[in-house]
């Protein structure tokens, strides 16, 4: 599709979904699933970053993720640390730069000096910006932004009324323009915790198709959905002039 005459969202926040189902319907397991989302993964931002998209992120595991078997919390981590060698290349040849978003508490080592290598390795990229949220929560990310802002104003370097929205918002995990599309793969219609704070006006979209099929084609319908979205942002139509 020709994206070059249609107003694209700058950010696009996509919970990646339906992968273990995927797995299940194919007779494979959901670790089985799980691979398969990857590998869709690196096709559909290449794919959305080629049209223009610049910043993407990512819902890959959520703090309430640790409820799974024990087997698939290993896999799913284990994916960063197996497939380093194939996320970097895939990085440096589409110019990517990665930031990830989430707490560190319950990572093992292994897994957060991947993530401080993939950060490290891809910082000097500056149009695309993929934000990988992992072990993220969205309650998670404002809490800990209220505990940042509550030190601050404890050693007297911010006073309580300083804190406005831009002054909350500087305390997130990531400074990132606000999300313009949600995309929630496999039919569920729910946030699960995901960039609560950044979605405020985000457009929603909740295509049927499990993430491992969600190809270029489902890409642009949710792209085409998005410029019909008439975003008033709590204002009106400045044309209609009745009252
Ligand atoms: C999304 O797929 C990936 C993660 C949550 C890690 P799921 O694993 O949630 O797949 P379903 O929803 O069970 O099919
Ligand atoms: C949300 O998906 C988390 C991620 C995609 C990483 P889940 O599959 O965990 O969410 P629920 O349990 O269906 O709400
Ligand atoms: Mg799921």
């Amino acid at each position: 599709m020709n994206y070059s005459k249609l107003k694209i969202p700058n950010h696009i926040a996509f919970i990646v979904d339906g992968n273990g189902r995927w797995g299940k319907a194919k007779g494979l397991s959901r670790s089985g699933g799980h691979e398969a989302g990857f590998k869709n993964l690196m096709k559909v931002l290449s794919y959305s970053y080629s049209k223009g998209i610049k910043y993407f992120s990512a819902y890959l595991f959520s703090t309430e993720n640790f409820k799974r078997s024990k087997v698939e919390v290993s896999f799913l981590m284990n994916l960063l640390t197996g497939k380093l060698k194939e996320i970097l290349k895939f990085c440096h040849d589409e110019k990517i730069k990665v930031i990830f978003s989430g707490r560190r508490d319950r990572l093992s080592l292994n897994v957060v000096s991947a993530m401080e290598e993939i950060e490290e390795e891809t910082h000097q990229y500056k149009d695309r910006i993929f934000n990988i949220c992992f072990n993220y929560g969205g309650r998670a990310e404002i809490i800990d932004a209220a505990l940042d802002i509550a030190e601050e104003i404890k050693k007297g370097e911010l006073l309580p009324a300083m804190v406005d929205e831009d002054v909350f918002s500087q305390h997130l995990y990531q400074q990132l323009p606000d999300v313009d599309l949600m995309i929630r793969t496999s039919g569920e219609m729910r946030l699960s915790n995901f960039m609560l704070w950044q979605c405020s006006y985000a457009e929603f979209y909740f295509p049927k198709v499990l993430f491992p099929d969600f190809d270029e084609k489902e890409f642009d319908k949710a792209i085409l959905e998005y410029t019909k979205r008439d975003r008033r942002f709590g204002g009106i139509d400045y044309e209609d002039k009745s009252n």
